[in-house]
């Protein structure tokens, strides 16, 4: 980015390392303390903070954390949208005492009442008439996957470079610089190479997306509705109808992974732009970060799977389909509390109305320092990318990142009391967001731009 002067960035960065360490005593004594946990967290993805060793945390309410030195901070990362209903909402907080303390039974492989209330809400919601749970996004797709093979008799799949969908080793595809299908740099010791399992292509590329469907060998295209693990990639106008009408004439299925853009709406992009897939996956958010996940099918996909199943495919026991804790009273009780009291759909409009002021500070902060940057918006979710205008693609996206500007950035709020996601620059409203916490997040995003361009 050679409007910026680098060795200054490299300065900056550093100052902002110091200031962090210092002022995260505690947090570092408890990473140094750490030495039985492999690489010092309990999950290796929570290094991903600048600082060199992540936050503490004591308490989180709302849209607050409460770290280990005692500051608080507005947290705009929301556990990457496992906390997009805020943090321990007063009705899944009730909710999870009531089942946990009253009735008890966590895990009993039983249905409960709060089952099919949930199944019922997410039908009404997102459209499709059949819904199965797991205990993360990662599995509903992984098990989505196994189900359309099954019914299309065919192997492959297809996904939009630069994707991201959990660890689902089909997934891991990605276009080089010379448009061909290999695996994704770091990818950790496939057990196959992916290219033999899935087609690949640029998002927002219908003609590709053509010439790849047209082999007849893919049982469906799993693609988010927007781009949201390489910045935000929105869809531009008529691609969805293009995809759907591609995937009708080839015989392939269309599933939608809802987990990030559910900040759409209440029914997801999927309702708030009228998709049409044969299948949906989501999890993260619907258990408010108890752990949930849930693919939905069309009534004539689910009975095509049954129909196969009735041929022999076991669902029932050690087929690959389905989890001993998936679908248990806890996680219930949970989707149950957030669906019916918390991402209710008039807390959609409030989100998105905060969104709208963030995006337009963002913009009008942009404008003003005149970096050549972009903001993209998908309902309550906004994001900033270092190019403009909006990459069309996970290929571009990709070349559009900056670690050090990023680094620099997340630092400066993170040292001030604001949390974005530290995977690129997306910022998440909840239902307890205020426009407090948005203007503050707007004073530091201007002040850092000063530093920046000054
Ligand atoms: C779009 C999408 N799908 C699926 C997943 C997997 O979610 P989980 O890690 O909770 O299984 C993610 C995680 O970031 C995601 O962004």
């Amino acid at each position: 980015m050679d409007y910026l002067n680098r060795r200054k960035l490299v300065d900056l960065v550093q100052a902002e390392r110091e200031l962090y360490v210092d002022s995260h005593p505690a947090s570092r004594e408890l990473y140094q303390r750490s030495d039985h946990l492999f690489a010092r967290v309990p999950m290796t993805w929570m290094n991903k903070w600048a600082g060199g060793f992540p936050l503490g945390f004591s308490q989180a309410h709302g849209a607050v954390i409460e770290d280990l030195d005692g500051h608080e901070l507005i947290d705009f990362a929301l556990g990457d949208t496992a906390a997009f209903a805020g943090h321990s909402p007063a009705p899944l907080v009730e909710a999870l005492q009531r089942r946990m303390g009253v009735r008890g039974g966590l895990s009993t492989m039983l249905p409960t009442e709060d089952a099919q209330w949930v199944a019922a809400e997410l039908s009404r919601r997102f459209g499709l008439a059949k819904w199965s749970f797991s205990l993360s996004a990662t599995d509903a797709n992984r098990w989505l996957l196994r189900l359309v093979r099954l019914v299309t008799k065919r192997p492959k799949i297809l996904v939009f470079s630069y994707s991201y969908h959990g660890s689902v080793d089909e997934t891991f595809v990605v276009l080089d610089e010379h448009g061909q299908p290999r695996a994704r740099p770091g990818n950790v010791a496939p057990s196959f190479n992916p290219t033999s399992t899935t087609r690949v292509v640029e998002f927002n590329d219908l003609d590709a997306l053509r010439r790849e469907l047209s082999h007849g060998d893919v049982a469906a295209v799993l693609s988010e509705p927007a781009l949201t693990n390489i910045g935000i990639v929105l869809a531009e106008p008529g691609f969805f109808e293009g995809v759907r009408n591609v995937c009708d004439e080839t015989g392939t299925l269309l599933i939608l992974d809802e987990t990030h853009t559910f900040s759409a709406g209440p029914g997801g992009a999927t309702a708030r732009f009228g998709l049409e897939p044969d299948a949906i996956s989501i999890g993260k958010s619907l258990g408010g970060g108890v752990a949930c996940g849930a693919y939905g099918m069309t009534a004539q996909l689910s009975t095509r799977v049954l129909r196969a199943v009735g041929e022999g495919a076991d669902i029932i026991d050690v087929g690959g389909v389905g989890g001993t804790l998936a679908g248990n009273a806890l996680s219930f009780a949970a989707m149950r509390a957030i669906l019916d009291e918390v991402l209710t759909d008039e807390s959609f409009v409030a989100m998105e109305e905060l969104a709208n002021v963030f995006r337009t500070d963002l913009r009008r902060a942009i404008a003003s320092h005149e970096v050549p940057w972009s903001v993209s918006q998908l309902g309550a979710r906004c994001e900033y990318r270092f190019s403009a205008p909006a990459p069309r693609n996970g290929g571009e996206s990709l070349r559009s990142a900056d670690p050090l500007l990023e680094d620099f950035l997340h630092l400066y709020g993170v040292n001030r009391g604001v949390l974005i996601t530290p995977f690129h620059n997306m910022a998440l409203m909840c239902p307890a967001t205020t426009l407090e916490h948005v203007q503050r997040h707007a004073v530091l995003f201007n002040e850092a731009l000063d530093v920046l361009t000054s």
